[in-house]
């Protein structure tokens, strides 16, 4: 039995990967913006320190894991909300709970971005650079020029920059011992695809692509991708990304892996 703290443990895949991994005898700590063990607003520097500072109290110091799930979709406004959850609520996250892990057993942590990644290179990302900076303002300058593309860029380079920053750890955490990778989802039947679907904008365009497979996920079918990434099976994953899309990248980008 491990104890592992989940971001977005109240719904989606936040959700069910708190259940399967109860299932399997493991201690949660839940962290959500209400409903769960420890309630955080990750869109603030406030709401991330409590967070960390939360989890730390409770753990009593020590995690055998962490998974990140906790995002918001392209729909939400004001856009920099997305960037503000997305990537500065997840790395702050990392970097908070960081030596909480080291202290842990076989520790592993998975972040959830999205295939959506790779919608944008990170050479050609226009707010990669930015987050990266930490540069908040810059962010919110770029978006404010995006017009109607803002949502979806907001939403894409926020995911890019933050599977660049889990890949960018991957030196440091290793020496550490703990292993970091994430998982990119393609569709996954939650209430964040919900909202695209019921958005005038981007919903026809979310209904009519169809992954490979032929169908969207369940949230349990990616919990089931982040146990195995946690546990001892994956004890030499390190730094990676995994598609968990139906096909999605492999569809779009075949001859880039
Ligand atoms: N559903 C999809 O199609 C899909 C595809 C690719 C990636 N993802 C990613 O999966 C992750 C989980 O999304 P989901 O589909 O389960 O959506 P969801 O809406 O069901 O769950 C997201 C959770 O994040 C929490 N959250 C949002 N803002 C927060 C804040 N400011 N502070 C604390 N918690 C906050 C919500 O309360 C919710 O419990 C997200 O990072 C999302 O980007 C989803």
């Amino acid at each position: 039995m491990s104890l592992i703290a989940i971001s977005g443990a109240k719904s989606g895949i936040g959700a069910a990967t708190a259940a399967m991994l109860r299932a399997s005898g493991h201690d949660i700590i839940g962290i959500d913006i209400g409903g769960a063990d420890i309630a955080a607003d990750l869109s603030t520097a406030a709401g991330r320190a409590h967070a960390v500072a939360a989890v730390l109290d409770r753990s009593g110091g020590t995690l055998d894991g962490l998974v990140l799930s906790a995002g918001l979709g392209p729909t939400v406004k004001p856009h920099v909300n997305i960037v503000a959850v997305n990537y500065f609520g997840a790395v702050a996250m990392l970097d908070g709970l960081r030596g909480a892990l080291q202290r842990g057993v076989a520790p592993a942590a998975v972040v959830v971005s999205s295939v959506s990644s790779v919608q944008v290179t990170w050479e050609a990302n226009p707010i990669g650079r930015a987050l990266e900076a930490g540069d908040e303002a810059q962010v919110a300058g770029v978006l404010a020029a995006a017009g109607d593309r803002a949502g979806q860029l907001a939403y894409a380079g926020s995911k890019n920059a933050l599977t660049v920053a889990v890949r960018r750890r991957v030196v440091d955490w290793g020496k550490l011992g703990v292993r970091l990778n994430t998982v990119a989802p393609g569709a996954v039947e939650t209430p964040l695809l919900q909202a695209g679907l019921a958005d005038p904008d981007y919903g026809p365009a979310i209904s009519r692509f169809v992954a490979p497979i032929g169908r969207r996920a369940r949230p349990d079918e990616i919990a089931s991708v982040i146990k195995f990434l946690l546990g001892q099976g994956a004890s030499c994953v390190h730094g990676t990304q995994v598609y968990v899309d139906g096909g999605v990248d492999a569809l779009t980008r075949p001859e880039t892996f």
